[in-house]
């Protein structure tokens, strides 16, 4: 495919009008409730966001990510919606979204939000009806009721677990007092899922699109995107039958899970497809699919979603065999599909990549979400193999090493094809953070697994913009979840304008990254040392890692950026260099 008209590196409305600006973009996810607080209230909020635009600016990005910022009870961080088509009063309103879009726009920045079609809050007014409606009426029928099993119903009708530890299944009192029927969540008891057969839910997501695409939102990433389709023909099969009939370590990579990556979940976003087409540019939309490989192009099909995020390198060590493999197999599938890769080190669910890559290999980077989740709906990671990363022994970290590696992995990433997706905070350098109390934890996972899993939060804390103040600038009032000391070291303001500082290297290969791209292309340059990558892009670009342990020679040509110091002219171990040759 040629993608000579794919490149994202023009700038202003040129790059606000090309259909596929997404292809090659840099997008920033931010979790605004940790962002910036614009009130006060140690919550971040939608104003907060405008308030940085010239931040995001600065850093050199192509569209932001909103995680949820609808109304929410924040039973899962925002993931269980109670509105789709509104602004949580506690971040703000609608009115401050248009301002914030107008801001970001009129700066060249796309904006995606982030789309919850799996399953909606307890707190939702169709939930409450559901709950006030008998047995059979149509108001349950948009949600997953099931009779329990038992003389009198009282056993849940399958013993599935849900993705946050405990049943997947919670039992109603009926309006009348007595005790009832069951509902499905496959996360918390909060978030309860839609019955996806049900054409008034389609309708509604469909409305919902809209909305927001009506707003001048550029796209959407859709949570849990391998969710929603469901089989669930009585009798349910009980746990111990649906592992025997997963086949191995591909689990069901054939679409016959009762509730995972089933083939009828495309119909859906067959229909989406469209809807985005009707806009100009056509939206975008990104999926948050948790699926066997083999199954991920159909994701991002151009009839589909169009983009699907691979979480591979984000599972892998820093090992420069795993990287290769995993670069070359995703961009021979993007080629396949249609759709350009997309590559991601960090997110809100999973062990920052400054900390991981500071403990000592083979870890996970599950802290009991969806990359924990296995194909028969249980948890996998709980096999000794040490996946606590965030509650790991502090003398275990190495937090040099591991930032070391963080920027070397992160300026290998900015110079493939593809999109990247980075994360909040990684551009200062951020590692989790282990030291929140238990008293202060949110997430739900710490909190249905106790003394198993220490939860998401250590990568959610509000981010440090100055290095004294009230909340390191982070607003005016606390921060809603506790700040270490160290954070001060890490501050936008420490970094700003400091040569060497990761903010900077962030901000000087963004720039450079929409100067140099080109082509989706890579060829691998052969370096007779396995230890050390390196690759090139049309146009003269290359880019080596060093991930052994000695210093290497650098190739020909000029270095523009690198990820630490150059020892005598050589590229030192766990750093990464771009090189620019004009031939
Ligand atoms: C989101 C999580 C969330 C879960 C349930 C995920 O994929 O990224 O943060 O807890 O979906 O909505």
């Amino acid at each position: 495919m040629s993608t000579s008209a794919t490149q994202a590196h023009h700038t202003g409305t040129d790059r606000m009008s090309d259909p596929n600006w997404w292809r090659q973009a840099a997008v920033y996810q931010i979790y605004p409730r940790s962002f910036y607080d614009a009130n006060g209230d140690g919550l971040g909020d939608i104003k907060g966001v405008t308030a940085k635009v010239p931040y995001l600016k600065e850093l050199g990005i192509d569209a932001v990510w909103l995680s949820p910022f609808y109304p929410s009870a924040l039973a899962d961080g925002g993931y269980d919606v109670d509105d789709y088509r509104n602004v949580d009063p506690k971040l703000g309103t609608l009115e401050d979204f248009d301002e914030m879009a107008a801001a970001l726009h009129a700066a060249g920045i796309k904006i995606v939000v982030d789309i919850v079609p799996n399953h909606s809050s307890d707190r939702h007014e169709w939930f409450k009806e559901a709950l006030a409606s008998p047995k059979g009426s149509a108001a349950r029928e948009r949600y997953i009721f099931r009779d329990g099993r038992g003389e009198n119903g009282e056993l849940p009708p399958s013993d599935w677990d849900s993705v946050f530890g405990g049943p997947i299944w919670d039992r109603i009192t009926e309006p009348d007092g007595t005790p009832g029927q069951w509902y499905m969540h496959i996360f918390a008891k909060e978030q309860p899922d839609f019955n996806w057969e049900n054409p008034e839910i389609r309708e509604d997501f469909l409305k919902t699109l809209r909305f927001w695409s009506d707003r001048g939102v550029d796209g959407f990433r859709i949570d849990v995107a391998h969710g929603m389709a469901k089989d669930l023909s009585e009798p349910l099969p009980m746990k111990a039958e649906l592992e025997a009939k997963a086949h191995g370590t591909d689990g069901f990579a054939d679409g016959s899970h009762p509730f995972w990556d089933r083939d009828e979940v495309h119909e859906v976003y067959a229909e989406w497809r469209k809807l985005f087409n009707e806009y100009n540019p056509p939206r975008t939309a990104v999926a948050e699919a948790w699926v066997h490989e083999t199954r991920r192009a159909r994701y991002a099909s151009p009839e589909g979603l169009g983009q699907a995020f691979n979480f591979d390198l984000l599972q892998s060590d820093f090992d420069a065999a795993s990287f290769k493999k995993i670069i070359t197999d995703n961009l021979v599938a993007a080629k396949e599909s249609g759709a350009s890769s997309t590559w991601v080190f960090s997110n809100h669910d999973v062990v920052r990549h400054a900390t991981r890559y500071g403990l000592p290999k083979g870890g996970s980077v599950a802290q009991g979400t969806n990359a924990a989740q296995d194909v028969t709906g249980g948890t996998k990671g709980q096999d000794g193999k040490g996946w606590l990363l965030a509650g790991a022994p502090a003398e275990e970290l190495d937090v040099e090493l591991g930032l070391r590696r963080a920027r070397a992995a992160t300026l290998l990433l900015l110079a493939l094809p593809g999109s990247a997706y980075l994360y909040q905070g990684e551009e200062l350098g951020l590692r989790e953070v282990s030291e929140i109390p238990d008293a202060e934890r949110q997430d739900p996972s710490f909190f249905r697994n106790p003394g198993v899993e220490i939860g998401r939060d250590g990568c959610r804390v509000p981010l440090p913009w100055t290095a004294e103040g009230s909340s390191f600038g982070f607003g005016a009032g606390g921060a809603h979840l506790p700040q270490p000391e160290w954070f001060q070291d890490y501050a936008v303001a420490k970094q700003e304008g400091v040569e060497g500082s990761t903010l900077e290297l962030y901000r000087q290969a963004l720039r450079l990254r929409s100067d140099l791209q080109t082509d989706e292309e890579l060829e691998w340059v052969e370096t007779g040392n396995q230890d050390v990558l390196h690759f090139s892009r049309p146009g003269g670009w290359h880019t080596v890692t060093n991930f052994g342990s000695d210093p290497v020679e650098l190739p020909e040509g000029e270095v523009v950026v690198s990820s630490g110091p150059l020892e005598s002219g050589k590229l030192p171990a766990d750093t990464t260099a771009w090189i620019v040759r004009n031939s």
